[in-house]
């Protein structure tokens, strides 16, 4: 979508998100596009799976949800977010908040959160398609800067993998378990995935930028063409859960962890992490850039890479990398 279309595809929706239905009129007097503008982006919303609905001259969002609202957010953040000034910012539409994260120049003196309503281009390990529909689940990018003369960031994403699962837990969610080195799990069903990446900073810093996709209510369909077991968190829990609350736990435990990260290293989180292991002492098999291989999964060393001894009995260290893993 051209960077004009997404400015008002974004407007439009955010003004159907707060009242809805609109008028045409109504939408193109308040935001000065074309009659016919809005209804060609009103097609691609739909196209986009968006359940908008045009009937006569009323356009509609047929769609309930917690929409991201920064300013409930903002209001829950903690102590540290502020001192650590957070940065915050939140799309109705976005390719994705990884790449965004990525490319966008940002105050290296803050830690930038972004979060979008759906993505176009949501990306997983491994190349993979992440769904993203909209409004229903959470995709949120955080970038972090760190100097790797102090801090290695090896073990970083599994960091924020127990962050994430100490936010699932403070939910209300139970049987919460990390399967390494990214995923999310909930009752032996993937329900969020982790991809962190890394690129040069300013002076000698680097950059991660990590980028977290949690399943809090996927749409029903949405959900076919992912090719694992899967689950989301409202289906997991019986208490009423507001997305915008989930969003500001995660980002405060996230943006703690980060910082212990930076004074401890994964010492410090090593326990937790082996006390939530899904793979420890399961069999499976690892698929890595020369093949495959039978293995036992045997935990995780102090720096975070996952022990392994293979059907032939050799001991082995893998390094998350483009290795996969799955449990047979
Ligand atoms: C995985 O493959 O398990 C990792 C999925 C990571 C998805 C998130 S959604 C927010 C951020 N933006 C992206 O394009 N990807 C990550």
């Amino acid at each position: 979508m051209r960077s004009f279309e997404a400015e008002k595809f974004s407007q439009i929706l955010s003004l159907l998100k707060d009242k809805s239905p609109q008028s045409i009129g109504n939408l193109s007097n308040s935001l000065l596009i074309e009659p016919n503008k809005i209804i060609s982006v009103v097609s691609i919303m739909s196209k986009l799976g968006i359940p908008v609905q045009v009937y006569g001259q009323s356009i509609s969002l047929k769609f309930k949800s917690d929409f991201l609202d920064s300013r409930i957010i903002e209001e829950q953040l903690s102590d540290m977010c502020r001192q650590k000034k957070v940065y915050l910012r939140t799309f109705e539409l976005i390719d994705s908040t990884n790449d965004f994260l990525i490319s966008e120049k940002t105050d290296t003196s803050k830690i930038a959160v972004v979060l979008s309503e759906i993505q176009t281009q949501g990306r997983g390990r491994r190349g993979k398609f992440w769904q993203s529909p909209f409004g229903s689940n959470i995709y949120m990018s955080v970038k972090w800067n760190f100097d790797p003369r102090e801090v290695s960031p090896a073990g970083l994403s599994l960091v924020i993998g127990l962050a994430v699962s100490k936010a699932l837990w403070a939910n209300g969610l139970r049987d919460v378990k990390l399967k390494w080195p990214n995923d999310v799990i909930v009752s032996n069903k993937k329900i969020g995935g982790i991809l962190t990446e890394i690129k040069t900073g300013v002076a000698n810093e680097l950059s991660a930028v990590i980028g977290l996709g949690i399943n809090f209510k996927m749409p029903a369909g949405s959900g076919k063409n992912i090719d694992q077991p899967w689950t989301d968190m409202c289906s997991e829990t019986n208490t009423r859960i507001n997305r915008n609350d989930v969003v500001a736990c995660l980002i405060n435990t996230i943006v703690s962890y980060l910082e212990e990260f930076r004074s401890f290293g994964f010492d410090a989180f090593w326990e937790s992490w082996n006390e939530i292991d899904f793979l420890k002492n399961k069999k499976g098999v690892v698929s890595t850039k020369d093949g495959e291989l039978l293995a036992k999964f045997n935990g995780i060393t102090d720096q975070g890479a996952l022990k392994i001894i293979t059907d032939t009995g050799d001991a082995r260290i893998l390094h998350s990398g483009e290795v996969s893993v799955r449990v047979k």
